[in-house]
């Protein structure tokens, strides 16, 4: 593809991001739990005048762990400090990112699953007792092991894979909490909300249609909607209506149940290819040139979730609903296996 059209697509992205990205927790759509928990523990740690525990975000992509460590920080009234866990390649870089923290200060970690173990190491007492042991050569050729101080601060962690944690690393987080699938009233308020921000306007049945449509993730309504503006501002008269919005998702391939194609190429080749399982997620992944990761981390859960496969010991298997919404008769296939 060409690089221009890439980069300005990221660029009208970020734009659309900054524009978007809720500030507040009242702005914060939905988790309703963790919401709540999270406002007491910073109206606590304030009146304590302490930093916030370490809190560990954890959940599919594009359900809002990196607003919300913004908020969080936001909230508490202190800078964020942002790391991802693959671009920490040294000790030393740790180290620096920590010892420039300012008291109170949130650091976050997105895919923090993603350290490498030798620097996680450097994480336990940094999160403990705020110190950080360095080695470093001394003159006299012989390495010296080092303490430094560091101010107290909150670590935010954020990953799509909670179980490739270290246990020793998951037992330091203080606040542990599970992101869930939002409702379609909630991702209808999510669009509702994005077309204030950028002034359009949207039909309550519209609205709904995409709510309905985003694979329950607040990412993927935003992103519906932009699409969705921009067939209403040069095919329409720049209002969002029900109209569009079907004849536009029509053209973006997102089908009725909100499936997108890789979910439906996933179950398409697990029902004919492996008649509908149990097949490991190898398999799947291999027969339709995806990464394993993208399978497990993007596609499974939603499919999981909304009951369209089920996951067992021999591998994954295809419940009914799959077999429907790829126009198989489930009991000819069950027939048919034995
Ligand atoms: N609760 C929410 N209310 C309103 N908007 C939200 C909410 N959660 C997420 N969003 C919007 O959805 C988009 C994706 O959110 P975010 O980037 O925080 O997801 P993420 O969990 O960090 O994803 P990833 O795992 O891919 O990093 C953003 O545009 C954000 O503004
Ligand atoms: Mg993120």
């Amino acid at each position: 593809m060409d690089k221009r059209i890439v980069d300005s697509e990221e660029r009208e992205e970020d734009i659309f991001e900054k524009n978007i990205r809720p500030d507040t927790l009242d702005e914060y759509v939905g988790q309703k739990e963790i919401k709540e928990n999270l406002r007491i523990f910073i109206k606590a740690a304030k009146m304590r005048n302490e930093p916030l525990d370490h809190v560990l975000l954890y959940g599919p992509p594009g359900l809002g762990k990196t607003t919300l460590a913004h908020i969080i920080a936001n909230e508490l009234g202190v800078n964020l400090r942002t790391a991802s866990g693959p671009s920490i390649e040294k000790s030393g870089d740790l180290a620096a990112i920590l010892s420039n923290l300012e008291p109170g200060d949130v650091l976050f970690i997105d895919e923090i699953h993603r350290m490498p173990s030798y620097i996680e190491e450097i994480l336990y007492p940094a999160m403990e007792d705020f110190e950080i042991d360095l080695v470093i050569g001394g003159g006299d050729g012989k390495s010296k092991s080092i303490k430094i101080n560091l101010p107290p601060f909150t670590l935010v962690g954020a990953t799509t894979r909670a179980g490739d944690l270290s246990s020793p690393l998951r037992d330091r987080f203080g606040i542990v909490s599970k992101l869930e699938y939002y409702s379609e009233e909630e991702l209808k308020d999510i669009v509702v909300r994005s077309s204030h921000v950028f002034d359009i306007e949207i039909d309550d049945d519209a609205a709904m249609e995409l709510a309905r449509r985003s694979r329950k993730t607040p990412r993927i309504a935003n992103r519906l909607f932009r699409r969705v503006r921009d067939f209403a501002i040069v095919e329409g008269d720049g209002k969002i209506t029900l109209d569009i919005t079907l004849k536009a998702l029509k053209r973006l391939n997102v089908d009725d149940q909100g499936l997108d194609n890789i979910d439906r190429e996933y179950l398409k080749s697990l029902i004919t290819k492996f008649g509908g399982g149990p097949v490991g997620v190898e398999t799947i992944a291999t027969s339709i040139g995806e990464e394993v990761t993208t399978i497990e981390d993007v596609v499974e859960p939603y499919l999981l979730q909304e009951g369209f496969i089920k996951r067992t010991r021999s591998g994954r298997v295809a419940t009914e609903k799959a077999y429907r919404v790829i126009g198989i008769d489930y009991n000819f296939g069950l027939f048919k296996e034995v």
